[in-house]
């Protein structure tokens, strides 16, 4: 697999923002699943990760009838938790993303965790969109299932447009008092300076399309010299986890390179390196949330970027958030174990 233009990863995205802006309700409404209700309390405490084909994408940008002729593989979500006691997660997710969405309540404008998200992603110099979420909100909307955005906002009362765009004005001021430029994404002439705003419905599905679109197009705009697989492995340790049947497991990310069954990998434990050999490679199916218990598909070989379930002896006392390695046919396991711990 060679490092060209026609070999891109997955671009991986992150969903950030202030706990209930409807981060893990976006990505419900993309997949036709039903994660969020199942959360205890309703409350997001763990990173997710989904992937997105690429034909799940066109067919759902397909009414923009834009140029959405993709060179990535997919696209991989990360959900993070807004909750403010989850800052950790937060900025674990901001590291691994190639772009991010920071998903802000139209009702309720910037609030503490959109701000402390604002600055992770400024921090990292990590691209993002705006999703306005929660537009059906809005007194009077009238619902256009899956509607890109621009035909939802015509078919509105006055009332309705005059309510979204005072409450538009009020957060493009927010953004300026933190010191960005954003507006509307189909009224932005300067992409790369100004932040793109897309006024969405987690519940409906307005501006869907238009999100989707928006961020695989402005990676593959922008970011196509990052997007360039390379074998080297990048891979982080999300959550270690005992599944029935399977024993302790660990979830990761991988960000870049191929994983094998059979690999010889190495992963930070608590009592020192952890030197095993990958047994399963396991992932949710297409458009499901890897934290969610289901079927899993197995997997000889795994391209980047993926969100992965990895079965193998050993794992106990692995520690998230830190790197996972393979040992190559010309490493010396020592130097690894010794990079591992650094983590
Ligand atoms: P955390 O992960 O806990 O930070 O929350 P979240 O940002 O993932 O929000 P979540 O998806 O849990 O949604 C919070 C609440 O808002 C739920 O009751 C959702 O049904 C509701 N909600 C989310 N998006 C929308 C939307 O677009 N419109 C309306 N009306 N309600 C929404
Ligand atoms: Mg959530
Ligand atoms: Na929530």
């Amino acid at each position: 697999s060679e490092r060209s233009e026609d070999n891109l990863r997955s671009p991986i995205c992150c969903i950030m923002g202030h706990v209930d802006t409807g981060k893990t309700k976006l990505l419900d409404c993309i997949r036709g699943t039903n994660v969020q209700e199942g959360e205890a309390g309703g409350i997001t405490q763990q990173i997710g990760a989904t992937y997105f084909p690429a034909e799940n994408i066109r067919e759902r940008t397909r009414e923009l009838k834009a140029d959405a002729k993709l060179r990535v593989p997919g696209l991989l979500v990360i959900d993070t938790p807004g909750h403010e006691s989850f800052t950790n997660l937060r900025s674990r997710g901001s590291g691994l993303c190639d772009i991010a969405i920071l998903v802000v309540d139209i009702m309720h404008g910037l609030e503490p965790q959109t701000i402390e998200s604002l600055n992770l992603l400024k921090m990292r110099n990590t691209e993002f969109i705006v999703a306005l979420n929660k537009v059906d909100r809005l007194y009077g909307w009238k619902t256009c299932k899956n509607a890109p955005i621009v035909k939802a906002m015509k078919m509105q009362s006055k009332d309705v447009q005059m309510e979204f765009q005072s409450r538009l004005t009020q957060i493009i001021t927010e953004f300026k008092e933190q010191g960005l430029n954003s507006e509307l994404y189909y009224k932005n002439k300067e992409m790369g300076e100004t932040y793109s705003i897309v006024p969405t419905s987690a519940i409906s599905g307005e501006g869907i399309p238009d999100m989707l679109l928006l961020l695989v197009q402005w990676t593959q705009k922008t970011m196509v010299e990052k997007l360039m697989f390379t074998n080297e492995i990048q891979c982080t340790v999300l959550e270690v986890k005992v599944i029935e049947g399977l024993g302790t497991t660990i979830d990761v990310v991988l960000v870049n390179g191929v994983l094998h069954e059979g690999d010889q990998i190495v992963v930070c434990g608590m009592q020192g390196p952890i030197v095993t050999t990958i047994r399963a490679l396991l992932t949710p199916h297409p458009m499901k949330e890897l934290r969610i218990k289901g079927s899993y598909v197995h997997h000889k070989e795994l391209k980047a970027a993926q969100g992965v379930k990895i079965t193998a002896q050993g794992l106990e006392h692995a520690i998230a958030g830190t790197g996972l390695y393979v040992v190559g046919p010309d490493d010396d396991v020592e130097d690894i174990k010794e990079a591992t711990m650094q983590d």
